[in-house]
């Protein structure tokens, strides 16, 4: 399964979502490979030390996009510095794809070229949001656009949810009640351990040991409910 994790909202957790889901599917035995798809290179830059990102910048375009192993065991494809065409994105996560249970896209946030070709190559989208009116009012749409390409809708992820937040108490129960179905039902509650680990390249999984963290289980349970879809 190649899912494109898509909002051309900025900052609504698309790359924390991508790198947590892929590491609890990776706990439930499945192989999993994240392409970072977005220029900004935030996925490396939760996963890797700058240094190597860096040097990878000044290689584009010389060497081959060639994959990465994290020690927490989650697979990176590094298409952040490769500029090419919507076609090609779509041929280079196609011909990677195969060798994994589940291919986690993380795009940039706006409909350019390069999430257009993570679209081309996916066959399921989730969309990470937040439960507010910017972030509300753009979802119908991209619904549309992954409903018009055939995609699957894994659902909406709302993110960042805090209960004491009028707003978030408001547009929850309204993502509820107007995409039904396409409601994930999953709710990742803030949690400071998402910035503390990617500030330490570490996933926040591993960064917490084993005290219960509410985000976390979150996106367990969002990591069961895909692992049963493969
Ligand atoms: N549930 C959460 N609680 C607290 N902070 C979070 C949560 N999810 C994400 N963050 C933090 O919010 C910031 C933005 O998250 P992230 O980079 O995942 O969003 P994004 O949608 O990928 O952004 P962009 O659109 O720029 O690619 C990061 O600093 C991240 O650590
Ligand atoms: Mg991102």
């Amino acid at each position: 399964m190649i899912i494109a994790i898509v909002n051309n909202k900025g900052g609504v957790g698309k790359t924390t979502t991508a790198v947590h889901i892929a590491y609890a599917l990776i706990q439930q035995g499945k192989s999993v490979l994240c392409v970072d798809m977005d220029g900004q290179a935030n996925l490396l830059m939760h996963l890797f030390p700058l240094e190597m990102i860096y040097d990878m910048k000044d290689a584009k375009g010389v060497t081959k996009p060639s994959i990465l192993h994290h020690e927490s065991g989650i697979d990176v494809l590094p298409l952040s510095f490769h500029v090419v065409s919507q076609k090609q994105y779509a041929s280079l996560i196609e011909s990677v794809a195969n060798n994994y249970d589940v291919v986690l896209l993380d795009c940039p946030p706006s409909l350019e070229t390069r999430t257009l070709g993570a679209l081309d190559a996916a066959t399921a989208v989730l969309i990470p949001t937040e439960a507010e009116s910017l972030s509300f009012n753009g979802l119908t749409s991209l619904i549309e656009m992954a409903q018009m390409r055939n995609l699957a809708v894994i659902g909406i992820v709302v993110t960042r949810f805090e209960k004491k937040k009028a707003a978030h108490n408001f547009y929850l129960p309204l993502i509820a009640k107007e995409f039904r179905s396409l409601f994930s039902g999953a709710v990742i509650p803030n949690s400071a351990i998402f910035p503390s680990a990617s500030a330490m390249q570490r996933v926040g999984y591993d960064w917490n040991g084993k005290k219960a963290n509410p985000a976390l289980d979150e996106y367990t349970k969002l990591a069961t409910k895909i692992g049963a879809m493969i």
